[in-house]
């Protein structure tokens, strides 16, 4: 339901992605992985229409995405987290939450607040004197305030401490598996990563190396040699 169809795409005539082609199914939960610099955020940006110098087609249920037009893209169910800090720093926690779900009345804040209780505890407190953990966690609960049918995240665990990234992984688990949420990570922390997805994608210099079952890249030693 999320297809790239031969996608190449670069900032000022230099490639960054060469003819890319792969599915996301519905359900699915997949992790993009590689070196700093593959063209991983380049891939997700794709997706929503976030890039001007791109060839080939995506498409997510059948729209394609156009170039561009990142919000109306987005309003096909597609809830993106970018990388980096990404929240109104001006407006409280849950003002940013509330806002995040003015056009889908049936999000509730308080299922957010279930899920991730710090924001909870920080609902009055301006979202720009949170934590850079804190943050990411908001950035996240306010994709899930757009009720997305699919979920794409650029590395939701950078700056987090090792107990959070556990809570944020478990969290994309369980919104998978209980909602059938589509999950796409980008990720660099590998191991906590794969606890959570069953396919991963190796990017390499822009091409994809490596798409199979995560199990496989678990288990075969030489393929971290990919990276
Ligand atoms: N706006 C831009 N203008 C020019 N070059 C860019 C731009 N954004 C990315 N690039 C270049 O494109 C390449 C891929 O970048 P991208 O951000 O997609 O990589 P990445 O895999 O997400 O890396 P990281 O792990 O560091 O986040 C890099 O060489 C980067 O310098
Ligand atoms: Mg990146």
């Amino acid at each position: 339901m999320l297809r790239y169809s031969n996608i190449s795409a670069g900032y000022g005539g230099v490639p960054v992605l060469r003819d890319i082609s792969f599915e996301v199914a519905a359900g699915e939960a997949v992790a993009i992985f590689g070196h700093n610099g593959a063209g991983k955020t380049t891939l997700m940006r794709c997706a929503v229409g976030d890039i001007s110098e791109v060839s080939g087609t995506v498409s997510y249920r059948d729209h394609q995405i156009v170039p561009g037009q990142v919000y109306l893209n987005v309003r096909q169910g597609i809830g993106f987290v970018p990388q980096g800090h990404n929240v109104f720093r001006e407006l409280t926690v849950r003002q940013n939450l509330s806002i995040s779900g003015l056009n889908h009345p049936e999000a509730k804040i308080e299922d957010i607040y279930k899920m991730f209780p710090i924001l909870q505890e920080r609902g009055p407190q301006l979202a720009g004197s949170l934590s850079g953990g804190q943050q990411q966690i908001l950035a996240l609960g306010m994709a899930l305030m757009t009720k997305p049918s699919i979920l794409l995240l650029d590395e939701p665990s950078t700056g987090l401490a090792p107990v959070i990234v556990r809570d944020v992984m478990n969290s994309l688990a369980t919104i998978n598996r209980e909602s059938g949420t589509t999950v796409v990570v980008v990720e660099q922390n590998i191991p906590a990563t794969l606890k959570v997805v069953s396919r991963a994608i190796v990017l390499k210099s822009g091409r994809v190396v490596f798409d199979g079952p995560s199990r496989d890249l678990e288990n075969k030693d030489e393929l971290w040699g990919l990276f």
